[in-house]
């Protein structure tokens, strides 16, 4: 666990030590910065590619093909809405922008309440999409009104 008074560089230079300042553990490294961090800030991918003698390009370039990095930190509740091809047959895509309308927020950006929306590929619940993840806790069989009530009690 970091220190409190830790700065954002100090924290990437630990945790890219830690898994040896191996260009190969770029990926692992940024999950560990996000767990800490909660997201990979800029200075987070300036001070990695110079450890692992990477250029910036390189690093963004992982961080933004990745839907689970972030740049700005997350909302208190993370709803994280099945994109992929099952959960769009069934009504997908409209739950998704009806979601959207409902919480104030796009894909990918977080509501002034605090609710993150992320888009994802496939949760594993195919059989029983659409589906959703809130803060973590599959939803499936989803109707707007049934995200709703999860969200809602999420955010209580
Ligand atoms: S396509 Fe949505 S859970 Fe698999």
């Amino acid at each position: 666990m970091a220190a409190a008074r830790e700065s954002v560089a100090e924290t990437t230079a630990r945790l890219s030590a830690a898994r040896g300042d191996d260009p190969a553990e770029l990926i692992e490294i940024l999950h560990d910065i996000q767990q800490e961090i909660g997201m990979v800030p800029e200075e987070a991918q300036r001070v990695l590619a110079a450890r692992l003698n990477l250029t910036r390009a390189e690093v963004h370039g992982v961080t933004s093909f990745y839907h689970d990095f972030r740049a700005q930190p997350a909302g208190r509740v993370v709803v994280k809405m099945c994109a992929a091809e099952a959960c769009q047959s069934v009504g997908g895509a409209a739950l998704i922008s009806a979601i959207c309308r409902s919480v104030g927020a796009a894909l990918g950006e977080t509501s002034p309440s605090g609710v993150t929306l992320e888009p994802i590929y496939c949760l594993g619940a195919c059989a029983c999409a659409p589906a959703a993840e809130v803060n973590g806790k599959l939803h499936a069989r989803l109707t707007v009104e049934k995200l709703e009530a999860a969200i809602g009690a999420a955010a209580t």
